[in-house]
Formats: structure tokens, sequence, C-alpha cells
């Protein structure tokens, strides 16, 4: 298809591509879950699932986009025929429509908390200048979120103006944010490093970090707890393919609209490195920012809304820190967001013969729906649930330990074991490689990735 969008440049591509995959998954998720499994013994499983694993799920996909340049729903078809296979359309139709559900559902939630950000933004802001509330009190995260209104103004804010940069295309709008956003990004995250690393008793949070805690994942004098070292393996599989943004077509979208020249080996390391130090340095900032103030890393999720926040009032000049972390989380979140609008966007344009503009308005009305079920839910305005959660939690659960990983086992069944060659071949027009890498990433498409993906479902349900 001629008329399909594409990159304007290929450091335009790596950054839309890494803002992406750098988002709450980094810098809210990540340090806690170095906090709660022992430190830099995760880090070491998380480095070889990212390097192992992640690297070529993500080389896959994209290769298996910019091959087929089509939408995801007829990606497989495509890709098929290329391999001269029949194959039924329930792979298109699965695949596909899984990845759409995920981008659905997952959205609702991502925007939600991307109103908390915004939220934190906002209070860290009016703190700094005109000194009011302190967002440091226990009782304004739990004010927050049993606000509907609060919440829905922000994240309505949120969904607009991702559907305004959304429909402004894929050169003007995607891939011109991040040529701003991800500097930025990466500024307020040095500048914020300094801040923190200069505290006193900041050095025992960068010990905890950097030092292995091998018991935490399984390994002590009596012996191997398999149990543990395999829950900590697959909460850091999950982590690098949730990170990496995988399992709702976002690196697939992305990688359609490359040219085939592109370097893939190369742009997917730059990608993975990318998302990865961003990790490391959020962990950086966050967990001695926790030590040096006596708190626990092992909170879990709060630790970003309700222990940081803390730390930041009882630091000098910490109204400005505030702002300046929760503006940095809210960037990274927001080019997350864009990405997950981009496949269902481009979906509907092929598929339903839309306008981009309109294309855009559907994603953002199904985002709303899903959003307000969330919240009011969340907000206990509706006292329906799933599986005994609120239904925030309900689709935070069901995306996060099912359907993404049955998502992925799909595209990679369909990668390994049907759509290879053509996928290859793509791959090597670009990229040189040798046997024993091809080898290897049909071993990962093929068999260890789907093999790891069954067990954290099935981990989920036990
Ligand atoms: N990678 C993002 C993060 O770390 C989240 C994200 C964006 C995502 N698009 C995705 C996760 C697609 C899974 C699939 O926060």
């Amino acid at each position: 298809m001629s008329s399909r969008a594409h990159w304007s440049s290929r450091l335009g591509f790596i950054l839309a591509t890494a803002g992406s995959a750098i988002g709450l998954g980094n810098i809210w998720r990540f340090p806690y879950l170095v906090g709660q499994n022992g430190g830099c013994s995760f880090l070491i499983v998380y480095l070889c699932c990212v390097f192992g694993l992640g690297y070529f799920m993500l080389v896959g996909k994209l290769s298996f986009g910019r091959a087929a340049k089509t939408n995801i729903v007829d990606g497989f078809q495509t890709i098929a025929s290329q391999a001269q296979k029949n194959i039924s359309p329930t792979w298109g139709f699965l695949g596909g429509m899984l990845t759409l559900l995920n981008a659905i559902i997952i959205s609702g939630v991502y925007v939600t908390v991307i109103g908390w950000t915004l939220f934190y933004t906002f209070e860290s802001f009016q703190n700094l200048f005109f000194f009011t509330k302190n967002i440091h009190e226990q009782t304004t995260f739990n004010n927050l979120i049993s606000s509907f209104e609060i919440q829905l103004f922000l994240g309505t804010l949120c969904i607009l103006l991702t559907a305004f940069i959304i429909s402004k295309g894929v050169k003007k709008g995607i891939e011109r944010v991040a040529l701003y956003l991800m500097p930025l990004l990466f500024i307020l995250l040095v500048v914020m490093l300094i801040r923190i690393l200069v505290l006193p008793n900041a050095e025992k949070g960068i010990a905890f970090f950097l030092s292995p805690n091998w018991a935490a994942i399984g390994f002590s004098s009596e012996g191997i707890d398999f149990k543990l070292f395999s829950k900590v393996l697959l909460t850091a599989v999950g982590q690098s393919f949730y990170s990496l943004s995988l399992g709702m077509g976002v690196m697939f979208t992305y990688g359609s609209y490359l040219a085939n020249t592109n370097d893939l080996k190369k742009d997917a390391r730059w990608i993975v490195s990318l998302d990865l130090m961003v990790s490391i340095l959020a962990g950086l900032i966050v967990l001695p920012a926790v030590f040096a103030f006596n708190l626990e890393p092992t909170t879990g999720a709060g630790l970003t809304f309700m222990t940081l926040p803390y730390v930041f009032a009882n630091m000098w000049g910490g109204e400005l820190w505030a702002f300046l972390f929760y503006l940095l989380l809210f960037i990274a979140a927001l080019t997350s967001l864009i990405s997950i609008y981009e496949p269902l966007t481009a979906l509907f344009i092929d598929k339903l013969k839309l306008t981009r503009n309109k294309a855009t308005l559907l994603t953002a009305f199904l985002n709303i729906c899903f959003f307000v079920l969330a919240l009011l839910s969340l907000t206990k305005k509706i006292h329906f649930q799933l599986m005994g959660k609120n239904l925030f939690d309900a689709f935070d659960w069901i995306t996060g330990s099912v359907s993404l990983s049955l998502t992925m086992i799909v595209c990679c069944l369909f990668m390994g074991w049907i759509g290879f060659i053509p996928i290859w071949r793509n791959f090597r027009r670009g990229s040189r490689a040798s046997r024993v890498f091809r080898t290897y990433l049909k071993i990962v498409l093929q068999f260890i990735a789907p093999f790891l993906l069954t067990i954290l479902i099935l981990m989920a349900f036990i």
C-alpha cells in the first residue's frame, strides 16, 4: 500500500518506539518489583529476560509488521500467503482481535493512572508557587482514588490530548511528539537522579539496588527454592514483555511504518537499551529516595503515589522535585498511551475506511467507555464486580495476567511456525545475522516464549 504512513527518520522511529516502551512500567512498576524481589538479584534475572527473550520478541514483532505492511488483523493472512501457506482466518481473528481487546481494556486502566500522575503534577506545581495543600498527607491518594469527578476530568484531559496527537498522524503526531518529549524525559531523569543521589543515606538504596540478595530469589545455602525462583523468573518475564510493549500490536504497527532498509537488529538494540536504561535510572531514583527516609521499598504499587510524596515533602525544595518527577512520569506514560491508540486507529482506517480523524475519535470513544466503567467501579458508584474485584482491578488483572500473555502466545506460534520464513527474509533485508541468531530466534518464537507465557497464565490461576 503506497499510501501507508511511514516514519520520516530513523531517530524518529527509535524515539517513538522507545517512547512506547518507556512508560508506567518502567517508572512506576519496575522500582517496586525490584523492591519486593530482593534488589539486584531481580535485576540480574530481569537482564537475562530482556536480552535473552524480550529483544528477540521485539525483533520478531517489528519484522512481522514490516513484512506485512498492513493492520494487525490482515497481517496474519498477508504473511501466511507470503509463506505460501493456507491458514484459517481464525489466526487473524484471534491474534488481531485479542490484540485490540487488550488495547481497549488496558487503555482504560492506563488512562486512570496517567490521571493520577497529572494530579500529582498539578498539585506539586500549586504547592511550589502557591503553597496550598500537602500532597504527602496520607489522605491525598485515598481522596483522589475515591473521587469520580476529579479522575474523570484528568483522564478525559489525557484522552483528548492523546487523540489530538494521534489525529495528526504518524510523522506529524507520534514522531514529532517523541522527538520533543523523549529528550526532555531523559534530561528530567538525569536531573532527578543527581538530586536524589546527594541525599544523605542514598547510598543505602544504591547498595540495596546493586548488591544481590540471592535468598530473595530462591538461592540459599540450604539449596534452591524452585517455587520462589520460578515466581521471580516469571515476574521478570512478564515485566520485560510489558515494558517492551509486546502483546497489543504496537510493535507490529510501528514496524509496519518502516522502510525495509532499516537495520532492525541495531534499532531493536537501541530500543531495548533505552528502555532498560530508564528502568534502571528509575530504580536508582526511587529506591535511594525511599531508603534515605528509612521507608520500606516493599510497599508495592503504592510506592510512587503514597511513599514518594512523603519523601518529597521532607526533602529540601521538595515541591520542585515532586513536580519534576510527576511530570516525568506523565510524559513517559503519555507516549505509551499514544502507542496503544495507534494500532486501533490504523485498523479502523483500513477496515472501516474511516478518515484518520474519525478513526481517532472512535478509538478515543472506546477508551472513554472502558475508562468510565473502570472509574465507576473504582469509586464504588457501581457495585458490579468481576471475579471478586472492582472493574479497575479486574481489567488490570485480566490483561496483565491472562490476555496479554495469551495474545503473545498466538503471535509467537504464528511467527515461529507459520510465518517464520517471510519474517526472517524481511528482517535480513536491513540486517546481517548469523545462523545462530536465526536458530535462536526461531526457538524463542516456537518454544521458549509460548512455554513461559503458558506457565505465566497458569500461575495466575493458582
Ligand atoms: N510499555 C509500556 C510501559 O512500560 C506500556 C505499554 C504501552 C504496553 N503499549 C503497550 C504494554 C503494549 C503492553 C503492550 O508502561
